[in-house]
């Protein structure tokens, strides 16, 4: 789906990172980059280091080794390229829709006076179809609404990089769906680098042009795959579609499984 242009320098550049605490260690050696356009997801078991690799990614932690660049500089906490879809929206339950919205380009929109923020944040709720709502609190909503809401903070930011954390996880299958499509629209509105984490294949196939796919921890890159898909209503879809499919889930699947191999011999620390 998405499109990008090589010749341009990348956004996001990931380069040989390890992470971990004390003496473990949960990311190894990882390395990507990602350009405007880019739609990466990252697969992996659980517990393999996805979210902490967001969480580097935004500047929040440093790797022990390697580094992160995000237009060539060192990512710090709050800044305006980068911006965070969590999978239990992380909206907070005292304020408005509105002012959710609103705190988010609060933090990372330094630069705007607070008629901006709230004209902003009014239009993004528009885009996610919310704009009726923007009253409300986030009890009186729906999960899949809740989420929308997440989105509309997240993008309102206007970020080049955004970072989604098994964003539709919380979600039916409905909801997901639907969800899904708010954010190809809001990605093919504007070229974005997107970063999202994912346990579900045939998401991460319809949505990214890049599919990581990580090791049981400590994560590694196991396998980088470029998703270079025809057209849906092409003939040969479906099969190139499979084709993917397979391959992902070979890999993914003993991943799982070594995982459920460790779980099964017992705590080692
Ligand atoms: N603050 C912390 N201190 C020590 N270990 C931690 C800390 N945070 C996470 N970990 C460990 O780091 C590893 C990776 O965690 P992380 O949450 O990044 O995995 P994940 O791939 O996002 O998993 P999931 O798919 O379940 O969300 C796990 O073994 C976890 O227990
Ligand atoms: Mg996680």
């Amino acid at each position: 789906m998405a499109t990008t242009d090589r010749s341009v320098p990348p956004i996001l550049e990931v380069d040989s990172v390890v992470f971990g605490y004390g003496a473990e260690t949960i990311i190894d050696n990882v390395s990507f980059d990602g350009r405007a356009g880019d739609f990466i997801s990252i697969i992996g078991p659980s517990g393999c280091g996805k979210s902490t690799l967001l969480t580097l990614l935004d500047g929040m932690a440093q790797p022990l080794a390697g580094s992160v660049r995000v237009n060539g500089q060192r990512p710090l906490p709050g800044e305006p390229s980068r911006s965070m879809v969590f999978q239990n929206f992380a909206l907070m339950p005292w304020k408005t829709v509105l002012d959710n919205v609103e705190l988010g380009l609060r933090y990372r929109r330094k630069d705007l006076a607070k008629k901006e923020r709230y004209d902003i944040a009014h239009e993004y709720l528009k885009k996610v179809g919310l704009d009726r709502s923007s009253k409300l609190y986030p009890r009186h909503l729906s999960g899949g609404m809740q989420q929308r809401v997440g989105l509309a903070r997240a993008f309102a930011v206007q970020p080049q990089i955004l970072l989604m954390d098994e964003p539709f996880g919380a979600l039916d299958a409905q909801n997901a769906e639907i969800l899904r499509e708010d954010v190809r629209a809001l990605v093919q509105e504007e070229q974005r680098t997107v970063v999202f984490v994912t346990h579900n294949l045939d998401e991460a196939l319809q949505l990214s042009n890049r599919i990581l796919l990580m090791t049981a921890g400590p994560g590694r890159i196991r396998e980088a795959v470029t998703v270079d898909l025809p057209d849906e209503d092409s003939d040969d879809y479906p099969a190139r579609y499979e084709a993917y499919r397979k391959q992902l889930w070979m890999h993914l699947r003993q991943e799982v499984n070594e995982t459920r191999a460790r779980e099964e011999e017992g705590p080692t620390r």
